[in-house]
């Protein structure tokens, strides 16, 4: 008998014709996740899960879907709403996505870096908004990157591709990244140096930590005051890794001079959220391995883990070995 799984939401055909020719798929089709009991009702007796971000995956989940489950495979590298402790006690595989997704993150945190840099959000309001009358020498002045300073927290596998894309728009580049040897930072042009230091000489902080108890609220109230007032905050991680309310405040009261953010507390961030009023931020919907290509990848890695996982073999992916 095929082995039975459930995966959690419509992905790419490169991951789900793989599981349909190897399981027995029940697929939500719905456009938003299953909610939560729901979701434990339809893994009641499954073999394998393969879920997104978006989905609770705790112990009473576990519990729900009985002892013959064997992996849970997730279609992103963080994996944060994976209670993995849980797993781990019930000798259930938790397989992730990583790699296949460093550039196309790595490009959007980029590409949010410039376009607050240059206040692209603000230059296409200007012109929507009819004030484009004529060339103006002082509108719409943003800052260089070329000889600015890019703090990177967390220097891994996106944090060093972020390094790489800033060393070709000639920036200093500062990393924190107690992981992470001097060497290893060198050769992408980084600098090792303590979170204070980093904070107060960036003009561009790029976030590049898994979001976990020790990064929760890392960029918060004190941290944000150590920044400078023109400084611009790049998140492309986990929303909860900053105060979302302390950012606010910052950003009103002149404390950091911008945020572009791809990921929110809470998402999605409702629309009429007061940090979408403000004019010096930039928000998009958590996009960050949203490519053709990449979502391709993420969709084939997810699919292999769970096959993997679902014949009792190691998975190609593991979070942990
Ligand atoms: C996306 O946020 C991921 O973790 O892959």
């Amino acid at each position: 008998m095929r082995p039975k799984v459930f995966v959690s939401r419509i992905i790419p055909d490169a991951g789900l014709d793989r599981v349909r020719a190897a399981c027995e798929a029940d697929i939500w089709l719905g456009e938003m996740p299953p909610p939560y009991d729901t979701l434990c009702e339809r893994v009641r007796g499954v073999d394998g899960l393969l879920c997104t971000l978006n989905d609770r995956i705790d112990a009473g989940l576990m519990e729900a879907a009985g002892s013959q489950l064997k992996v849970i495979s997730q279609m992103a590298v963080g994996y944060d709403n994976i209670d993995v402790a849980a797993a781990k006690t019930r000798g259930i595989q938790i397989g992730n996505t990583p790699g296949v997704l460093t550039d196309a993150t790595a490009d959007l945190a980029f590409a949010l870096l410039l376009a607050a840099a240059r206040r692209l959000m603000e230059g296409i309001e200007y012109i929507k908004g009819g004030q484009w009358k004529t060339w103006q020498p002082k509108a719409l002045l943003g800052g260089d990157l070329t000889g600015a300073t890019l703090g990177i927290i967390g220097l891994g596998r996106i944090g060093k591709a972020v390094a790489r894309r800033a060393a070709g728009f000639e920036m200093r580049i500062l990393a924190h990244s107690p992981s992470c040897s001097p060497q290893e930072a060198a050769k992408v042009g980084a600098t090792l140096v303590d979170m204070e230091m980093l904070l107060r000489e960036s003009d561009y902080v790029s976030l590049h930590v898994p979001l976990n108890s020790q990064t929760r609220g890392l960029i918060n109230r004190e941290t944000l005051t150590l920044m400078k007032p023109t400084a611009v905050l790049v998140n492309t991680t986990r929303g909860p890794v900053v105060d979302q309310q302390a950012l606010y405040e910052a950003l009103t009261q002149g404390i950091i001079g911008g945020a572009a953010l791809d990921v929110t507390d809470p998402e999605p961030l409702p629309a009429d959220h007061p940090l979408l009023e403000l004019p010096n931020v930039i928000i998009v919907p958590h996009i960050g391995s949203a490519t053709h290509r990449t979502r391709d990848k993420m969709a084939t890695m997810a699919a292999d883990n769970l096959i993997a996982g679902v014949m009792g073999q190691p998975l190609p992916n593991p979070v942990w070995t």
